[in-house]
């Protein structure tokens, strides 16, 4: 599977398109969800699914833990689309295709999205179950070459050289704290990184990350929020700690440990992403 290297603006264009003519809603807000933690969607209402199969062009996750499909519905009263599953670089797609369907969200006329991943902890006190407030990313892959953004900038949706200064916004950071704060809700908060795999890192990989600032690591995210940046779409991003990351090289790590421990953060994700829409609103 050749990855497709770029999307003109009439392409993502005709994916939305698409999309409109199956659901009646505009949303204002979109979310991403990652692995084990699709059950976030079924908080929904009145929801109007779409399998990304029927959705031209459209990334098919194949990993399992992610459904596969866009729902459309109402969070705390607001039009939101959730993506309930995403797809990753290391399964064969492009950066490009990855991050598609950011692009056409924002097409689509979302204004805040809304990331949220598995992540191995690199910091010792975080544990399974927990939730990271992400505050800013170390981007690997990109640092290598590989960025979404590569190739002709589309100067309509962003410009050639977008800041990233600050890729998560502070005012939903804020709302998040709250949140947190009202709710009795545990939120760490860090930097994640985002590596290729699919490969977990080994106890070098991760003491290295530890030496340059990382706090939690993952395989997504990153190319989203820039390509959420490039457009001017406000980000706010969680991760869900599924695992320790083993320094020492004295524990294995497992996808069915992530997907485990998805079940303890949904319902946290879930009041703290309420908690702030209901602050938007
Ligand atoms: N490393 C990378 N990605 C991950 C991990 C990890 O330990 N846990 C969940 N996603």
């Amino acid at each position: 599977m050749p990855g497709k290297e770029y999307f003109t603006l009439s392409e993502i264009d005709q994916v939305a398109d698409a999309i409109r003519s199956r659901t009646h809603y505009q949303p204002r807000i979109g979310m991403i969800l990652g692995s084990g933690l699709g059950d976030l969607a079924n908080a929904v209402e009145k929801p109007e699914s779409i399998p990304y199969d029927e959705i031209p062009m459209w990334p098919v996750s194949t990993v399992h833990g992610h459904v596969g499909r866009l729902v459309f519905g109402l969070l705390e009263n607001q039009p939101v689309v959730v993506m309930q599953g995403r797809v990753h670089y290391y399964e064969g797609y492009s950066m490009q295709e990855v991050t598609l369907p950011v692009r056409v969200m924002q097409r689509l006329g979302v204004e805040i999205i809304v990331v949220t991943n598995a992540a191995g902890a690199i910091r010792p006190e975080f544990a399974p179950g927990d939730v990271m407030l992400i505050t800013d990313q170390l981007n690997m892959v990109g640092m290598a070459g590989l960025s979404p953004l590569r190739g002709p900038n589309l100067d309509d949706l962003g410009p050639r050289f977008p800041d990233m200064s600050q890729a998560y916004d502070r005012q939903l950071m804020d709302a998040a704290r709250n949140v947190a704060v009202q709710a009795g809700i545990q939120l760490h908060e860090g930097v994640y990184a985002c590596l290729a795999g699919p490969s977990f890192e080994t106890p070098a990989d991760l003491r290295f990350l530890r030496a340059i600032g990382a706090d939690a690591v993952g395989m997504s995210t990153v190319p989203e929020v820039i390509i959420a940046r490039h457009g001017n779409t406000r980000v706010i991003g969680f991760s869900g700690i599924s695992n320790k990351a083993n320094l020492d090289g004295s524990t294995i790590t497992t996808h069915d440990e992530v997907l485990q421990a998805g079940q303890v953060i949904v319902p946290k994700l879930k009041t703290l992403i309420l908690g702030i829409l209901r602050d938007l609103a």
